[in-house]
């Protein structure tokens, strides 16, 4: 058994959930952008012959877009979880890997993607949490702020992460690394 039942399952239930938070970042940054349906809103409006403020319009705008975002909190706790759980596996998993050093460069290259991406993931459910937390914990809003940017800004490297991931697994599985994808479904090698 190369992956057992249980890391399998966290890599499928893991990519799950981080696809459905980049989902979430999707929506709020195109359809459900404030700035984009304040404005439709004001303009629609306007032509029924109300007339609403650009406050009042984000009022609006933000409200429709509020129960799409409690879907990022919810996913976010999904991932707090399943990074707790890769810790564990990490001291108490009986999957056969091979040691670091026998690796090639090539697969050293992957290996070291993959331990980027793990500590990545620990930041953004600690940052994650402390800003959706920040009252709760007496943190100031202006820090809250700053880790929210920093939140913001490694999401970037996720989103680099999966395409990239995806395709170098099906290419792997193409060319020299047939039934990779299926390992990670059935476990065997
Ligand atoms: C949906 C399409 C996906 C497929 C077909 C897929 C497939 C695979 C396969 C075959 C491996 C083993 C590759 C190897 O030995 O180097 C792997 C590893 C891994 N995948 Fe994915 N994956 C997918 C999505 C994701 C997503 C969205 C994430 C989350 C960010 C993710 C995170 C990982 C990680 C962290 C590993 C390394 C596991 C380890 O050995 O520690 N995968 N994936
Ligand atoms: C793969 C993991 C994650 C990614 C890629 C991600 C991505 C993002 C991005 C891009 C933003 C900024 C959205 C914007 O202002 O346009 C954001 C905000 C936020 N994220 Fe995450 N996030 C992740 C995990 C989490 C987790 C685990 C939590 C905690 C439950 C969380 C809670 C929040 C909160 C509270 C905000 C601020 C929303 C606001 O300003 O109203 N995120 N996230």
């Amino acid at each position: 058994m190369k992956y057992t039942l249980k890391f399998r399952l966290w890599h499928w239930f893991n990519a799950f959930v981080v696809l459905g938070l980049l989902g979430t970042v999707f929506l709020r940054k195109t359809f459900l952008s404030w700035r984009a349906n304040s404005e439709i809103l004001m303009t629609q409006l306007s032509q029924m012959g109300v007339e609403i403020t650009t406050a009042q319009a984000k009022i609006l705008a933000k409200a429709i877009r509020a129960g799409m975002w409690e879907w990022h909190i919810i996913l976010g706790y999904a991932l707090s979880a399943l990074v707790l759980f890769r810790i564990y596996l990490f001291f108490k998993d009986g999957s056969v890997k091979e040691k670091f050093g026998s690796l090639s460069l090539h697969k050293k290259g992957v290996q070291s993607l993959y331990y980027l991406l793990y500590a990545t993931l620990l930041f953004m459910a600690v940052s994650g949490l402390i800003i959706h937390f920040y009252e709760q914990l007496s943190i100031s809003k202006s820090l809250m702020e700053e880790i929210k940017e920093i939140h913001e800004t490694v999401y970037n490297f996720i989103l680099i992460f999966v395409p990239i991931h995806i395709a170098g697994v099906i290419i792997a599985e193409v060319k020299d690394e047939k039934g990779l994808i299926s390992t990670m479904v059935n476990g065997k090698k």
